[in-house]
């Protein structure tokens, strides 16, 4: 988890978010999830070798990491939360609040390959499998 650092002052806050100083990454792409359908669970894939922070900047949302051989949850519920996901990592987002503006910067562009949809060929990938 980063600690994004506030600059409040009586006009409210204000958040800055930089490459290779709050991220250990190039930042090529930001996207965003918003209007979230309640009950909805989305994610539910990992990548090969894309690096991502997710930062809730408003509501809240609930964030499952799966390396192959533990599970976590992380409440992300304050915009002064950043999570950085590695590459290699299952994740799952759910429990949105209807408010919730769920941001993600990116290390990469959006490339359909670097995704693992399959939870048995992420556990062969990440070398976890039984199979
Ligand atoms: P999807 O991968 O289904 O989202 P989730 O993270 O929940 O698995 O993405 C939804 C759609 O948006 C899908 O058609 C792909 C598209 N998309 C882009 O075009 N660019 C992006 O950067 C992302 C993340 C998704």
């Amino acid at each position: 988890m980063i600690k994004l650092v506030p600059h409040g002052d009586h006009r409210g806050q204000l958040i800055a978010v930089e490459e290779h100083k709050d991220v250990p990454f190039d930042i090529k792409r930001v996207y965003y999830m918003y209007d979230t359908v309640e009950g909805v669970r989305r994610g539910f894939h990992a990548h090969r070798s894309l690096e991502q922070i997710l930062i809730c900047t408003h509501g809240s949302c609930k964030i499952l990491l799966d390396d192959g051989s533990e599970k976590a949850v992380v409440d992300l519920d304050d915009p002064t939360k950043g999570l950085y996901i590695g590459n290699n990592i299952w994740r799952e987002m759910f429990d949105f609040s209807p408010d919730a503006v769920l941001m993600v910067l990116a290390s990469e562009l959006y490339d359909e390959a670097d995704y693992i949809r399959n939870y048995d060929e992420f556990l062969k990938f990440v070398g976890k499998s039984n199979g």
